[in-house]
């Protein structure tokens, strides 16, 4: 395979210790950013305020520093070379393949022009990059090819569909088959001359239809498909439910879900899950031991919701195990930043995999400056969550393990009130990390259901204790991407609150220390996490990735995805503490700390 563009993100240039001690200057409209060159110790550049007004206002200065030293660009997880990218699109596994498509604008590091972008990778990890499948050149596309998924017509016959965005600013629905279907990269497709095989009809919004899933075919031997809508008068958001004998001619059978106010639906999602086992499903898959999983991703909250239920495939509808939280009021995938997700099922090892775009927290300004913006977030396995029946758990699949080198662990570790630790790892802008305390009150605990009003509580809760750092019980945790000083600081803890049905206890990711950059979004997030009976400990996962950070807590049963974008922390100089500023000691079963490898990703 040709190297020609290679993007070796171990090449990217240290920035060695920056001592910029007080060229940190807060003016009125700008900010002093210092990064120590190799050669020249200091070079500040400015960053103007407010800058999501004027887009062009990144100087080309900014521009070279930013795009020469690139301290946020991720290691392991997948991102183009440069550019805009969004939503990930129809991913698969293909003859010793994993295919991921995204949404990408060729030409920018903001939204516009979008094609499918391309990538390949024998083991999730390790990609590399081919050319756009999807481009826009149809009357029914050109304005941009947006999200769609894969489905498998039979083994060796994968098709794509998608929406594209039409020459009357329409939004339709359009297949491309494989050309060559014994070309394993699948670098070739063709649109059918039958497209657009779909388009909104009488009563429906145009500009409300879009997305369309992987099919499955129902009990009476039809295709079925959803495409995110909603109904313009009332709010209410829904997955239209299409039925099809070739999948080519498509009629509209009715909605198989809707919920009320919670406007437009995007990039629905609709899969099996077995209850009880890890195991993964085709999504064709049902039976007495199955349950099926509904996601929408909200458009008016930019959050991706679910709700575990059955498919009654006699009548073809949706039924949410609870009502209470059911799509789009209930559970979400990820208490941060997670959105447009899609998951598949993986042939190759049994198992359904999730991906979902990350998108910066920064400013347009800087992402143009730093020339791309979003990274997608790590491909996690996802699977009912055996202790708790209306939830699922999310863990990253195992072949990130193999990225794990030099190792560092502690156990038994007491923390006392307002005590700090500092752990081991060179470049602790690169790791994973896997600690378990002890359940710190083993009093009745309330079992909060993570409704929309809870989600609220929760982030206001976090907020508040991120900010005093007092309490009975926590806050405990991590503070990640630190400086020595703890200047800069993001801190993933858990805090338990009183109520008056018992401890609640609460996973926080808090940004708001994260850097001393002032235009950076830096909403601390929350979530409480479901406490079973006989479970006497909590457990955190945390995967740091230069501006990315990833928490998995007890075993995955809540997710929080964050950005972080340190000035002070570079690969030598990032620390990993332990903390503790409840007035309780906390025990620390144990804590292992592995350092990660850089993945090196190749262009065709
Ligand atoms: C879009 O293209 C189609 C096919 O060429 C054409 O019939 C139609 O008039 C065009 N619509 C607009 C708004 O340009
Ligand atoms: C189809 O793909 C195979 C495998 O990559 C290749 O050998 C063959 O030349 C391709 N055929 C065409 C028509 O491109
Ligand atoms: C259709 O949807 C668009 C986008 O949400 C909205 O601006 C427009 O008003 C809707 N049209 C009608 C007729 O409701
Ligand atoms: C919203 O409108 C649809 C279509 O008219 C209707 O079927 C549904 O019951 C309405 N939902 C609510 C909550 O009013
Ligand atoms: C992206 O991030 C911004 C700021 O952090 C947030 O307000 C916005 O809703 C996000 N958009 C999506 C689609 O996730
Ligand atoms: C521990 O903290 C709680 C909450 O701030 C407070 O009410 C309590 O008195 C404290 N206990 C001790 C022993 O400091």
């Amino acid at each position: 395979m040709a190297n020609s563009s290679r993007f070796d993100p171990s090449r990217r240039i240290r920035w060695g210790t920056v001592s910029c001690i007080a060229a940190i200057i807060f003016l009125a409209a700008s900010v002093q950013v210092c990064v120590a060159l190799p050669s020249a110790n200091l070079l500040s550049y400015e960053l103007s305020k407010h800058s999501d007004q004027h887009v062009s206002a990144a100087t080309s200065k900014e521009r070279e520093l930013l795009q020469k030293y690139q301290p946020y660009r991720t290691a392991f997880h997948f991102q183009p070379i440069k550019n805009w990218m969004n939503d990930p699109n129809g991913p698969l596994f293909y003859k010793g393949y994993y295919h991921l498509f995204y949404q990408y604008n060729p030409y920018g590091a903001v939204w516009g022009n979008i094609v499918w972008g391309h990538a390949v990778s024998t083991d999730l990890i390790h990609w590399i990059y081919l050319p756009a499948v999807l481009i826009p050149d149809q009357w029914y596309d050109i304005k941009g090819i947006w999200s769609g998924s894969a489905t498998f017509l039979s083994k060796d016959n994968p098709v794509l569909l998608y929406t594209g965005w039409s020459n009357a600013s329409t939004q339709v629905q359009n297949m491309a088959v494989a050309a060559n279907a014994s070309d394993p990269l699948l670098r070739s497709w063709s649109k059918i001359l039958e497209n657009p095989i779909l388009v909104a009809t009488a009563g429906m919004n145009s500009s409300n239809f879009r997305d369309p899933t992987t099919g499955w075919i129902s009990l009476d031997g039809l295709w079925r498909i959803l495409i995110g809508s909603k109904i313009d008068k009332n709010g209410t958001g829904l997955a239209l439910l299409y039925k099809s004998h070739d999948f080519v001619n498509w009629e509209l059978d009715h909605p198989l879900h809707s919920v009320a106010n919670t406007g437009m639906w995007e990039c629905p999602d609709f899969y099996p899950v077995l209850i009880n086992e890890k195991k993964g499903l085709d999504t064709s898959a049902n039976g007495p031991l199955v349950k099926h999983v509904l996601k929408a991703s909200l458009d008016d909250k930019k959050h991706d919701y679910y709700a575990v239920g059955t498919y009654d495939s006699n009548a073809n509808i949706f039924i949410p195990e609870n009502k209470m939280i059911d799509v789009g009021i209930g559970l979400r995938y990820d208490y941060g930043k997670y959105y447009a997700s899609k998951t598949f099922y993986d042939d190759n090892k049994q198992r359904r995999i999730l991906w979902g775009w990350v998108n910066e927290s920064d400013n347009v300004a800087a992402d143009i400056a730093k020339g791309w913006s979003s990274v997608q977030g790590l491909p996690r396995k996802v699977w009912v969550d055996d202790s708790n029946p209306h939830g699922i758990k999310q863990w990253p699949i195992e072949e990130i393990d193999d990225l794990r080198h030099a190792k560092h662990s502690k156990k038994n570790l007491y923390l006392k009130q307002g005590s700090i630790f500092k752990l081991q790892a060179k470049r602790a802008t690169q790791l994973d990390i896997e600690v378990i305390f002890d359940l710190p009150s083993h009093e009745q605990q309330e079992l909060v259901v993570n409704n929309g009003m809870a989600q609220i509580e929760a982030q206001i809760s976090c907020t508040k204790v991120g900010a005093f750092e007092k309490g009975v019980y926590g806050p405990f945790g991590l503070y990640v991407l630190a400086t020595d000083d703890l200047q800069e600081r993001t801190s993933i803890f858990f805090y338990l609150e009183h109520s008056s049905k018992g401890w609640r206890t609460l996973v926080c990711s808090d940004q708001s220390r994260s850097t001393l950059l002032p235009d950076v979004d830096k909403t601390v997030y929350g979530s409480f996490v479901p406490i079973t009976k006989g479970e006497d400990f909590l457990s955190l996962r945390v995967i740091v990735d230069h501006s990315i950070i990833e928490t998995f807590a007890q075993g995955g049963k809540v997710c929080i995805t964050s950005r972080a974008y340190p000035i002070r922390v570079n690969d030598d100089s990032a620390h990993l503490y332990l903390f503790n500023h409840g007035n309780q000691t906390i025990q620390v079963q144990s804590i292992v700390v592995w350092e990660m490898s850089n993945v090196v990703f190749d262009s065709y």
